[in-house]
């Protein structure tokens, strides 16, 4: 039942202050501002951890990768399903496998699984289908609590990973002492305020609608983000791509330089994800390259980051400032909504995008 809203997509991304809230109470402890110790995990063994998962659960796996290098200070190889189960790679007894997967059921992750285990390695499996062949093969199963997801662009179940993820760093930091109590409880209350931010976020939905009718009309987009917002702007570039066919690529901010600047011209609109954290300025610097150019630019950052970017010509999106490690979860839905209002411009099938499948049980 889609309520009120036009496809199940739109309705799912306005549900998600309501999931994540769901999926922090869960793994969180919010009264005592600690994360629940995961059970039958000891992080203070683990020596390195290797994500793996296919499309828009990959990129949840990529932000969290910056999450346990940085919280939990442990190693993380994050990998394609698909490339994962076919490299051989020689894997530590000591590691923990994490498997991604909304449905439980992509070919590709299951077999990575499956390499794993054969390697010795513990497994633990993030998925929102409880009764899935991922969750049943795993060791470990960590539900993302999402509800049932209808849309195949995936939107709620991605921030709802994002959510276990986060839960789970701030754990492993604290089975590891690399977070004290009062750093944990910093943290836990700022993902306790998501909720919060994603209704800020859902508020610029007008806003996005507007920028969305002039994006409907090009051939080409690109996305730039550092730290945290690199994956959210590959998730960005994917949703485009996937429900409004409009080419979108990802890029991390200092790569620009490295070759796609040269696709930069008054007709390539660049989004730039940036809130105002450690490597803004830097951020920054590359989207002065490109309005150099004359590309045109969408920049999602919030107060101090628009009024630090001096920039002419930039469409702003402005959120709420907000802590460095929530943002993933709160800039997911701008991006979100910019890709779901593109593609009702377009006239696509939004909700059942030609060519996709919501389980890819094939590889
Ligand atoms: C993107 C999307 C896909 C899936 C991918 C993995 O919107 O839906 O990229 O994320 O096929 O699917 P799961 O999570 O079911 O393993």
């Amino acid at each position: 039942d889609k309520g009120n809203h036009r496809h199940f997509m739109v309705k799912e991304i306005h549900e998600q202050p309501e999931v994540v809230g769901r999926t922090l109470g869960h793994y969180l402890d919010l009264v005592a501002s600690a994360a629940k110790a995961v059970d039958d995990i000891d992080f203070s063994r683990i020596d390195r951890l290797s994500i793996t998962a296919c499309g828009t659960a990959y990129y949840a796996g990529f932000v969290a990768k910056y999450w346990f290098e940085r919280i939990a200070r442990l190693p993380v190889d994050i990998d394609i399903a698909s490339e994962f189960r076919y490299r051989e790679q020689p894997l530590s007894k000591d590691g923990l496998s994490i498997v991604i997967s909304q449905s439980g059921e992509t070919a590709d992750t299951l077999a990575s699984l499956r390499y794993a285990k054969g390697q010795g390695q513990r497994i633990a499996a993030i998925v929102n289908v409880r009764e899935s062949t991922i969750a049943r093969e795993a060791d470990v199963m960590l539900p993302i609590l999402a509800g049932p997801e209808i849309g195949v662009a995936s939107t709620k179940a991605f921030t709802a990973q994002l959510a276990v993820l986060a839960a789970v760093a701030i754990a492993a930091g604290r089975a590891r002492g690399t977070i004290d109590a009062a750093e944990e409880a910093l943290l836990v209350r700022s993902f306790s305020e998501v909720p919060r931010l994603m209704h800020e976020a859902l508020r610029l939905e007008g806003q996005i609608e507007a920028l969305a009718r002039d994006l409907a009309k090009v051939k080409h987009c690109l996305y730039l983000g550092r730290g945290t917002s690199y994956p959210i702007a590959l998730e960005g570039a994917l949703k485009l791509k996937e429900i409004s066919y409009i080419h979108a690529e990802g890029y991390a901010a200092g790569e620009l330089k490295h070759g796609p600047i040269a696709l930069i011209d008054e007709e390539m609109p660049v989004v730039v994800i940036a809130p105002y954290d450690r490597v803004f300025e830097k951020t920054v610097s590359n989207m002065q390259e490109v309005a150099a150019r004359g590309g045109r630019i969408i920049l999602i950052t919030d107060r101090k980051g628009s009024e630090a970017a001096a920039i002419d010509a930039v469409e702003t999106l402005i959120l709420p400032e907000m802590p460095a490690a929530v943002t993933p979860l709160v800039y997911a839905i701008p991006v979100q909504l910019l890709a779901y209002h593109t593609a009702v411009f377009m006239g696509t099938d939004v909700d059942q995008p030609r060519n996709l499948a919501k389980s890819v049980t094939v590889e």
